[in-house]
């Protein structure tokens, strides 16, 4: 990562893989990944609600560990892997996961959908099976509201047991 000032903004390169796609950026040393995701790479799955680390809606995963769009500088995906729902369309484990969503009707407006996948994609690719408590726990940092959350357990538990034969 290089970085130099301009126009009394401190701008740095960073080089990260995007969803399988290696690209490279002069970024604002401020600026948030959720943002440069959104602005910058047209991924907008990625949302944006509170700003400031409450709702979980620009969760995103980096290095396979779920973070904060909007807490998340640009800067510090450098040399990292940015995965986000774009990117994981076509694993199976992920597209399961989804179908779960879809017959537990656990996706009503969406919004928070693709930081509850991204989130309970954690769980999903885990040995662990984790009881419906856990899972709660394990999303509790994402806000959602329209399901009541029943929803949205059920079907990441449904996942997980079709996943483990259980
Ligand atoms: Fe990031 Fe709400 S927008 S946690
Ligand atoms: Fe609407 Fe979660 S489905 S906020």
């Amino acid at each position: 990562m290089t970085s130099e000032t301009s126009g009394g903004l401190s701008e740095v390169e960073i080089e990260a893989e995007l969803n399988g796609v290696t690209v490279r950026r002069r970024v604002k040393a401020r600026q948030h990944l959720a943002d440069f995701l959104r602005e910058e790479m047209n991924v907008t799955s990625t949302h944006l609600g509170c700003e400031h680390g409450v709702c979980g809606a620009c969760t995103v995963l980096m290095d396979g560990v779920a973070v904060r769009g909007c807490l998340t500088l640009a800067a510090q995906a450098d040399g990292c892997r940015i995965e986000t729902v774009e990117g994981l369309n076509d694993r199976p484990e992920f597209a399961a996961l989804q179908d779960a969503f879809i017959e537990r009707n656990a996706a009503q407006c969406s919004f928070c959908t693709s930081g509850m996948l991204l989130t309970a994609y954690e769980l999903v690719r885990s040995e662990h099976i984790p009881s419906r408590e856990e899972i709660r726990d394990h999303i509790s940092g994402n806000m959602c509201r329209c399901t009541g959350y029943q929803a949205i357990v059920e079907a990441i538990s449904t996942c997980i047991e079709k996943r483990s034969g259980t």
